[in-house]
């Protein structure tokens, strides 16, 4: 063990250790950027070539990774991307940064982490690093990945080490970033929590060092059980106040105000992405296991899910003012993408609020500066997104601002519009004027 261990620390210390990363997507493409800007030779891996050949040509698909970062490096040859797995075998650190969906079930589906574990298996070596970073239940590491690695010939610790480390980048953010967010890291035994440590040291700020692997993929679960609870918690609070006449925003600002105990979290028309709505999933599976049910995080579901239906009834109510029925009016989506400044489309509540309006019989459109064209799962319908005009907007019986990408000038889009529900307090510099009227806010 001591030479396996001694061999890899040195390689990293002096950064010749070979890095390979599987899976360049949101996450796993910042990150063997962050190793090849740290002076490692970083080799990604995936299964879509077309990412692959992208990279090679220097240029990034990922809004927060700059095109000018991938041509330096794949110019200085410390990055590329490759779709032949056999070269996992000259890797020394294999980090994991696959998909890690739900079934239709709700329940996990970690046949991507299986998918990828499988090639790493085929080409063990001894003096490997693996780890994964795809979110998962607690035990995925130990109990799936670890018995994969065992059955070839090699030994923990003295061949190979292995450990979990929880992505928590946040795509848009300006502020932080692979490199400056602290990382969580947990070994399956000290051993390989000290390599994955001086790994992950190399190239970031601040690393966190759990016990255990178990205690890493439960604390990012954590995280996000906590985000999704307490936007249920507003969530619910903003149906409330819609009840009750009180608006959810002055409230929340209000309780911001107090300098201790209090978070402020935003009501929205629904989760989306590709964690928040799906990782509490993957805790409440591993507690079912276990005959435990997490009641928190199954009402955070039903309060949070139920939002698209509370922004159709927005709609409903503010077309019913201006004595207009749903069916048949001229419905503007303002953004699609599930948060600002992305286009990530996944699990975006856009799609589920122009659905059921379309069900309804609303003639919809949407415009987002991020996404070009949207797929509508229900009916197989592809639809284009729209140029904004003067027109458009004052043409729109209802426009309803989903998301709030900055790049909209919501004073011109409020003085235009017959009638505004405003999901995300975009207006709120407005509230106030004379066009106060004509918005709904959530
Ligand atoms: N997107 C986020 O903001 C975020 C944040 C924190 C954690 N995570 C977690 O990180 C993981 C990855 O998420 P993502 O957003 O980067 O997903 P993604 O879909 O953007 O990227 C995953 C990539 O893996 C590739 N891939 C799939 N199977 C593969 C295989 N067997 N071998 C090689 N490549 C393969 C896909 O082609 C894709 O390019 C998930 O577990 C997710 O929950 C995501």
């Amino acid at each position: 063990m001591a030479n396996s261990k001694q061999s890899l620390l040195d390689k990293i210390a002096s950064r010749s250790a070979r890095i390979g990363v599987v899976g360049l997507g949101y996450v796993g493409l910042p990150l063997v950027v962050e190793f090849a800007r740290s002076g490692f030779d970083s080799l990604g891996f995936e299964v879509d070539a077309g990412k692959a050949e992208a990279i090679n040509r220097g240029e990034s698909y990922i809004p927060d990774t700059s095109t000018q970062l991938v041509t330096e490096l794949v110019a200085a040859k410390k990055l590329s991307a490759t779709t032949d797995f056999t070269a996992l075998k000259d890797r020394d650190i294999i980090i994991i940064c696959v998909p890690t969906p739900l079934r239709k079930t709700k329940d996990p589906d970690v046949s991507f982490i299986l998918a990828a574990s499988e090639k790493i298996q085929a080409t063990l070596r001894p003096g490997q690093l693996i780890i994964l970073e795809s979110t998962t239940y607690p035990g995925t590491t130990d109990e799936v990945l670890r018995p994969m690695f065992d059955e070839t010939d090699l030994k923990l610790d003295e061949d190979y080490f292995l450990a979990f480390s929880p992505e928590r980048v946040d795509p848009g953010n300006d502020k932080f970033n692979t490199r400056n967010i602290p990382k969580v890291v947990g070994g399956v035994t000290p051993a390989s929590t000290d390599v994955a440590v001086a790994a992950y040291s190399a190239i970031v700020e601040s690393v966190h060092r759990t016990s255990s692997a178990r205690v890493a993929e439960a604390c990012k679960l954590l995280e996000n059980t906590f985000r999704a609870v307490n936007i249920g918690l507003v969530n619910e609070l903003a149906q409330l106040c819609h009840t009750l006449g009180i608006d959810t925003w002055e409230v929340i600002a209000a309780a911001a105000t107090k300098p201790f105990g209090f978070m402020p979290f935003y009501p929205g028309p629904g989760i989306g992405g590709h964690c928040i709505p799906l990782d509490p999933h993957y805790l409440s599976w591993k507690a079912r296991m276990h005959g435990f049910e997490a009641r928190f995080i199954s009402l955070a579901e039903e309060v949070n899910s139920r939002m698209p239906e509370h922004v159709v009834e927005l709609v409903t109510m503010g077309l019913n003012k201006h004595r207009k029925p749903v069916n048949g009016s001229k419905i503007l989506i303002m953004g699609v993408a599930y948060k600002p400044e992305i286009d990530d489309m996944r699990e975006s509540p856009a799609l589920a609020i122009i659905e059921k309006l379309q069900k309804l019989g609303a003639e919809v459109s949407y415009h987002d500066p991020y996404v070009p064209e949207i797929h509508l799962e229900a009916n197989d319908e592809h639809i284009q997104g729209i140029d904004l005009s003067d027109e458009v907007v004052s043409n729109a019986d209802c426009v309803v601002i989903v998301t709030d990408h900055k790049k909209i000038d919501y004073g011109w889009l409020t003085r235009y519009a017959q009638l505004l529900i405003d999901t995300r307090n975009a207006t709120r510099a407005l509230v106030g004027e004379r066009v106060a009227g004509k918005i709904i806010r959530l």
